[in-house]
């Protein structure tokens, strides 16, 4: 999704996890997500229980007995285990040491066998972040305008069909959980004759205007997820595809979300991506992202392996950071994956999403009208710029590979307490803090440099 909104900042939180048993990871799990507000100061808790009769009211016995007032208790069917109930509570955060009591007391009276498998050691300072890749469902919903929630001066402002037909495919995105296959669209031939318009109008662009990875896969989309003008590709089979790729899948999402969970979505090579199309009365305009531009735009580049790489860095570097350098990422990703230009041979051309979806800024970005600025994110990071109009200045890269060296050396200077790395394997978030992870990281290198030594031996 292309424009997230920056200097929204999500309240920092904390998580821990509890779980039944070692084996059985995830189900019937118990898990608990503290979260603090700078203005309430409230603490939040989800818990589920045992499938037992009299369970809940245990429960809340313990929180009484230990003079705990809630000032929110709600529950849902859980996720993790569709028998069960999840309870979300909060309460004062003063009250936050009776609450650890409390929770001690729900492990061993009311959820059994239960242990704790991670415990932020800077509880009171590292925002919270997805462990896994599962976690990303804990905020798909947390978004800032819901389907037909349509500003003023949006196209389709006034159309009452329009705004139905966006809240259908809100509700698709909102009802979505990991592992689902997206839901197939039948878009209406309205719907097909916008996506036509975009589709033959950017195509006449891309081989002079499209950096050559994003010329290199389109043909490929074309063949394998039906990229025509007559047809708008399904998200389910770009995410498929993306995945035999990359390993980078989408994910609908049913609004805007805040720049640290668009972001966080990244580290776990997740892209959030909007399924509906913009208003068919100006097909060559939209206020705000959508399937044309997550197709067109986002899907080309993020089959190439180094700038999946690239956008995942920018992804993990968010991880735990501070409030104020999410927006400096923001901002670096904005001038990169939105709107970056790279060098290739002697010429420059554009790889962001948003112009490679604008059929006007896309040959207005090249042209000399412009101030196009060497990619620096100590400087990128900082520079401001508007999100309805064509910007003003746009930063060009050597290449994605120096622009992910120079990520790389911006992220370093972001104060976090510990290093991340993405565990493919697991799909998880491995926090490097203690020895024992880094032994697990130094094997894993070992053994990936004795595989390159041995096929440099074998060219050799
Ligand atoms: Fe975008």
């Amino acid at each position: 999704m292309g424009q997230e909104v920056t200097g929204v900042k999500p309240p920092s939180s904390k998580i821990r996890h509890l779980d039944c048993s070692v084996t059985r990871r995830r189900r019937g799990s118990m898990y608990l997500e503290e979260e603090t507000s700078k203005k309430s100061e409230v603490i939040s808790c989800i818990f589920s229980l045992k499938e037992e009769v009299g369970a809940l009211a245990k429960g809340l016995r313990l929180f009484e007995e230990k003079g705990i007032n809630l000032t929110h208790i709600e529950s849902r069917p859980s996720r993790m285990n569709k028998d069960q109930f999840e309870f979300f509570i909060s309460v004062d955060a003063s009250c936050a040491q009776a609450l650890d009591e409390v929770i001690d007391s729900l492990r061993t009276q009311i959820s059994g066998h239960v242990h704790e498998l991670t415990r932020n050691k800077q509880k009171d300072t590292v925002p919270w972040f997805p462990n896994d890749i599962q976690d990303l469902d804990r905020f798909a919903n947390q978004i800032l305008s819901y389907g037909s929630e349509l500003d003023s001066d949006h196209p389709g402002f006034t159309d009452a069909v329009y705004r139905v037909r966006r809240k259908e495919f809100a509700d698709i995105a909102y009802n979505y959980r990991h592992g689902q296959a997206i839901p197939r669209v039948e878009y209406t031939a309205e719907e097909k004759a916008t996506w036509g318009t975009v589709f033959k109008e950017l195509k006449t662009l891309y081989p002079t205007h499209a950096c050559r990875e994003h010329n290199r896969v389109f043909p490929l989309l074309e063949q394998y997820c039906g990229y025509r003008q007559d047809n708008i590709p399904q998200l389910e089979d770009v995410s498929r595809f993306l995945q035999s790729c990359t390993g980078f899948r989408l994910r609908p999402v049913a609004g805007l979300l805040s720049s640290r969970d668009f972001l966080a979505g990244l580290a776990f090579r997740v892209f959030h991506s909007t399924q509906y199309i913009r208003h068919g009365s100006k097909p060559t305009y939209t206020p705000e992202p959508d399937v044309c531009h997550e197709l067109l735009g986002h899907v080309p580049l993020f089959a190439d392996s180094s700038f999946a790489q690239f956008s995942q860095e920018i992804g993990l570097a968010s991880l735990a950071a501070p409030d104020e350098f999410i927006e400096k990422l923001a901002t670096v990703y904005w001038f990169t994956v939105e709107y970056g230009l790279c060098k290739q041979g002697s010429e420059v051309k554009a790889f962001g999403a948003g112009l490679l979806s604008s059929f006007g800024e896309l040959q207005y970005c090249l042209s000399d009208k412009p101030t196009v600025l060497p990619f620096d994110p100590a400087k990128t990071s900082l520079q401001k710029y508007p999100i309805t109009e064509y910007q003003p200045v746009y930063f060009v890269a050597e290449s994605f590979e120096d622009a992910k060296e120079r990520v790389r050396k911006f992220v370093a200077t972001i104060p976090r307490p510990f290093t991340v790395r993405y565990n493919a394997y697991t799909q998880s978030i491995e926090v490097l803090d203690n020895s024992q992870q880094l032994r697990n990281l130094a094997d894993s290198i070992h053994s990936e440099m004795d595989k390159l030594c041995e096929a440099l031996k074998k060219l050799d």
